[in-house]
């Protein structure tokens, strides 16, 4: 999985915004330093996840820390609303 968000921050070039059909808002590219660094980080996370979640006595609450929270950081302010 954290390969693949390495591959997503490809899925995001410069001036592609029109292009697609997407629901990622403009602000991806507009602060796409801060997009790539909240993507990096939940890569990073997902990493440390799959060594802690082994050994994790309260597993909800792993997940909620190293994976929820770093989707839900980036989808509140980068992904339109449903
Ligand atoms: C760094 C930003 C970022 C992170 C972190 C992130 N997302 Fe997203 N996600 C987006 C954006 C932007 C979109 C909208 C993209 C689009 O529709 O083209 C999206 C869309 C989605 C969609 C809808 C896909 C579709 O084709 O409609 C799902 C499902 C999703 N994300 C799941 C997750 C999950 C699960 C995580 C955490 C493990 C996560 N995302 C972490 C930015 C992020």
């Amino acid at each position: 999985m954290s390969e693949n968000y390495k591959v997503l921050i490809d899925l995001f070039p410069e001036n592609t915004e029109d292009e697609f059909d997407t629901e990622a808002l403009p602000t991806v590219w507009e602060e796409k330093d801060a997009f790539n660094a909240l993507m990096t980080k939940a890569s990073e996370d997902m990493i440390k996840l799959t060594s802690v979640i082994e050994d994790a006595d309260d597993i909800r609450g792993t997940l909620k820390q190293f994976m929820w929270s770093n989707c839900k950081a980036c989808h509140s302010r980068y992904r339109e609303e449903h």
